[in-house]
């Protein structure tokens, strides 16, 4: 039972076990990030993401969650996050309820003892880095710490204590070690810069968009229906607007709306009015919109074509 578990949860020998664990679950990911990745789990290092928005940053935990059949805990970063929400915060109602209970059983009970109990585990809600230093079945979980660039400062110095010892301390309880630190993943849409103390402690990646061949075999992976043709046109159309100018160009995530959007309507290839009635799937500004329309969406499809012809 105990080797089958291990055996679960075994971390990739190599470089290409990396990539071949990562396509099992339809991640198609290039050797650069599969030689990162590869890289933090043998260093048993955090691994910083940084990319444009859809780019397969945050489906890159969850995919090696899955793949090595371990615990996913998510801590998804805002504006605001304290450590009542990311660590532990005590249960002031059922505390107080405690309180109430002991009070009403009369005999002036014990405040020591009672105060011993309702700051016990019992009354603890553990929150996300908390629950990421426990022991897991299955070996240590993943801790996904999403869009750390919406945190503030103060929170980044506390999750680099954090990382540093894989500890925290509550006071009335004492420390919480883990045996295994997690696997730690975070990721930043960069709205800001990741201080230098907690880089220095990450091994680093930039996800960039992916190149036309890697995008149709995400596309196969991940939109299996769309026909081949299609599949070849979304993308060579996708990987053109992309060089185009615009104030937010599609991330991966928009390449598959896209083409379950065309599946949806039985496309089995793109014309100018197809393109530009679904535009909505692929750019969400109308600014974008607008200046795509029309003689451009013309053009970046003859391209296209072109492109996927040869
Ligand atoms: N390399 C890839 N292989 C397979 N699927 C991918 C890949 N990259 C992106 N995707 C798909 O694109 C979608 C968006 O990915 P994800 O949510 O991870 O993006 P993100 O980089 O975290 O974006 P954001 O910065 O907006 O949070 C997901 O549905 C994911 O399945
Ligand atoms: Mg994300």
């Amino acid at each position: 039972m105990l080797i089958a578990m291990s055996e679960m949860s075994a971390l990739p020998a190599s470089i290409d076990a990396t990539l071949s664990l990562l396509q099992s679950q339809g991640y198609v990911a290039d050797r650069a990030l599969a030689t990162v990745l590869f890289l933090a789990l043998r260093m048993k290092r955090p691994l910083l993401l940084e990319g444009e928005a859809g780019t397969g940053k945050t489906e890159i935990a969850k995919t090696l969650a899955t793949a090595l059949g371990r615990k996913l805990i998510r801590l998804q970063c805002y504006e605001g996050l304290d450590l009542a929400s990311a660590v532990y915060e005590w249960d002031y109602a059922r505390q107080m309820m405690a309180i109430r209970l002991a009070e009403a059983g009369g005999g002036g009970a014990d405040r020591e003892r009672l105060e011993g109990e309702i700051f016990s585990q019992r009354y603890l809600m553990k929150r996300p880095l908390l629950q990421a230093l426990e022991p897991h079945e299955g070996g240590a979980p993943i801790l996904l710490i999403d869009e750390l660039d919406r945190t503030d400062e103060a929170f980044e110095a506390f999750l680099l204590e954090v990382l540093a010892d894989s500890q925290v301390t509550i006071p009335e309880l004492g420390t919480f070690k883990a045996a295994e630190p997690p696997i730690v993943i975070l990721t930043s849409n960069r709205t800001r810069e990741i201080h230098d103390a907690l880089k220095r402690r990450c091994l680093y990646h930039w996800v960039g968009y992916p190149d036309a061949p890697r995008e149709l075999a995400i596309l196969k992976a991940r939109a299996p229906h769309a026909p081949a043709k299609l599949a070849k046109q979304v993308v060579a159309f996708v990987q053109a607007i992309r060089r185009e100018e615009l104030f937010k160009a599609p991330g991966v995530a928009e390449t598959l709306d896209w083409a379950t959007a065309l599946v949806e309507l039985d496309a089995v290839a793109l014309d100018p009015a197809l393109v530009s009635d679904t535009l909505g799937a692929l750019l969400k500004y109308q600014d974008d919109i607008q200046a795509m329309q029309g003689s451009k969406v013309k053009e970046l499809l003859d391209q296209a074509k072109a492109e996927t012809r040869g």
